[in-house]
């Protein structure tokens, strides 16, 4: 009698576990795409997944599609380097991972149980969108993930791999996740296919040039991360979640790494060009401060201009934003703006301090930025680091000029400690087109205008884009030498680290989105 139960329950078992049968499971593999219960071996601990909703089946009256146990997606709990985490894994061998009533029941209840235990929830990605021949219901439950997804947000990290296609509604819950991360020629995001393009607009585009992980990695912006195969994917979920907390009610865990938090670096200087104008990379002074030379960087292809990413200062999870002047000079353009100031919300949400180089010569000009409304995208980042709480030190090593300056992290924006190094050029405009304005009439009249034209601006570098002027009047605290750059924010980190900054009630703001 037990024994016939226990033969039924192994059987089912073993049909669940081969989703659409093992012809689609070698499908799948010739794709080169690993399965739903594969990756989710790959991204949690060993033996510690324990799967929910196995015997689930679809409920709809079309006799066409097929009933599997599972019913298009892989769902549950286990945990990463020992810490809980939920996980929904789109299983593309049963009808294309398609989301249907029942599939997206399975999906959201794994989100609520993350949001009950207040831990990560974690979705990859591998669907043709919208179950078609469940119609309203399909769309229905893409509803219901999708509110799911803006009640967790700032609630408990999200984390999204796209490795296959994301088609039609499948694209609009990683979207609203805090990270997505893409495998390279596996993962695709359209919110309408090659097919549709055709049609409505008679273009040729292949899915990779459309919506492959290069495309949303460096022109969207969708994609936080490119990885190169699976494999590299899980590595770098791993790697994040080890950054963050569990929640935002908790701090990130602080960690030895090793590093003397005392250590200077005398060479910090010499990364500065001496000509302000000549191009070097910042990710040098980043690696330089940080422990162990250890940076975690987002979105690493989009908008360059700025560098964001996660790295641990006296083993503490820190967010690094810091403007690049190996692309637009470090100039703050649209993306970029857009770039900072969501990864500036994420580490607020997550108690995570947020640490800032600055050396931009300002916002970017042109028709192209006034027009795409760099107005209303680059006062995200003024916003965002006004609404944020959590320590933050900004560091000025070069130039910060104008709205970038204040842009930047600047004092009055709330900032808790503003150091600089003696190399800052802290003013209204840069010299030569501070000169060009308020010496119009001399230069006109001038004899030599170019040599009278780089005189003035060496007066002017002179008098004003130094630090010491911000630093008599306290909006930079302290101008440090820059070999000491790494020991000075870490100490501010420490004395930091239970700031309260309480702020008036608000249903929520309303950033300029
Ligand atoms: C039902 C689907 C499906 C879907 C795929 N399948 N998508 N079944 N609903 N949306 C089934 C296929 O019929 C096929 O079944 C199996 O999954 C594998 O699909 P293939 O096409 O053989 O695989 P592949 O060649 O790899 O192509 C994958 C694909 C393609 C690019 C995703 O299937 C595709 O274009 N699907 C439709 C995408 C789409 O338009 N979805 C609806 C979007 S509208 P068999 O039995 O033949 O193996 C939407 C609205 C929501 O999502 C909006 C919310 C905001």
């Amino acid at each position: 009698m037990h024994e016939e139960k226990l033969k039924r329950l192994a059987t089912m078992k073993k049909s669940a576990e081969s989703g659409g049968g093992q012809e689609r499971i070698e499908a799948q593999h010739s794709k080169g795409k690993l399965t739903a219960r594969e990756r989710i071996a790959l991204l949690l601990d060993e033996g510690t997944f324990v799967e929910l909703d196995k015997y689930v089946m679809h409920r709809s009256d079309d006799p066409s599609i097929p009933k599997l146990y599972g019913d298009g997606s892989v769902t549950g709990f286990g945990t990463i380097a020992g810490r809980q985490v939920f996980v929904f894994s789109y299983d593309f061998t049963v009808l294309g991972g398609s989301l249907g009533e029942m599939t997206g029941k399975k999906i959201a209840k794994a989100m609520d149980h993350a949001m009950k235990v207040g831990c990560p929830i974690i979705g990859i990605i591998d669907s043709g969108g919208a179950r078609i021949q469940e119609g309203v219901s399909s769309l229905d439950a893409y509803g219901d993930i999708f509110f799911r997804n803006a009640m967790a947000s700032g609630v408990i990290p999200q984390i999204t791999a796209s490795i296959g296609p994301c088609a039609g509604g499948a694209v609009y819950s990683p979207a609203m996740t805090d990270f997505v991360i893409m495998v390279e020629n596996i993962g695709q995001m359209f919110v309408t296919g090659p097919e549709v393009v055709k049609e409505v607009l008679s273009q040729e585009v292949s899915f990779e040039e459309l919506g492959g992980a290069r495309a949303h990695g460096s022109k969207s912006g969708v994609a936080h991360f490119v990885a190169k195969n699976e494999y590299e994917c899980f590595d770098r979920i791993k790697k994040l979640v080890s950054f963050l907390p569990q929640n935002n009610t908790e701090d990130p865990a602080i960690v030895e790494t090793g590093d003397d938090p005392n250590r200077t670096d005398p060479n910090l200087i010499n990364i500065l060009p001496e000509n302000p104008y000549q191009q070097y990379d910042i990710k040098e002074i980043i690696k330089s401060i940080i422990d162990n030379g250890d940076f975690f960087e987002v979105h690493e292809l989009f908008a360059e201009n700025i560098v964001v990413g996660f790295a641990r200062m006296g083993g503490r999870s820190v967010g690094i934003i810091a403007n690049q002047p190996q692309f637009l000079a470090g100039a703050l353009d649209i993306n970029s703006s857009s770039k900072a100031a969501r990864f500036i919300r994420f580490c607020d949400t997550f108690n995570i301090p947020v640490v800032t180089l600055v050396d931009t010569p300002g916002y970017l000009p042109g028709t192209d930025q006034e027009h795409n409304g760099i107005i209303r995208h680059g006062s995200k980042l003024l916003f965002a680091y006004c609404e944020a709480t959590v320590p933050k030190i900004t560091c000025i090593i070069g130039k910060a000029y104008g709205g970038a300056y204040i842009a930047m992290g600047s004092k009055n924006l709330r900032a808790d400690v503003n150091l600089a190094w003696p190399n800052a050029e802290i003013a209204v405009l840069g010299p030569e087109a501070a000169v060009t304005i308020i010496h119009r009439k001399d230069l006109k009249n001038a004899a030599d205008a170019p040599a009278t034209k780089k005189k003035l601006a060496k007066e002017y570098r002179d008098k004003f884009a130094n630090p010491y002027i911000a630093a008599e009047k306290g909006v930079i605290d302290v101008v440090i030498d820059p070999m000491e750059t790494r020991p000075f924010i870490i100490r501010a980190l420490d004395a930091l680290a239970n700031k309260k900054e309480p702020r008036p009630w608000k249903k929520h703001g309303n950033i300029n989105l």
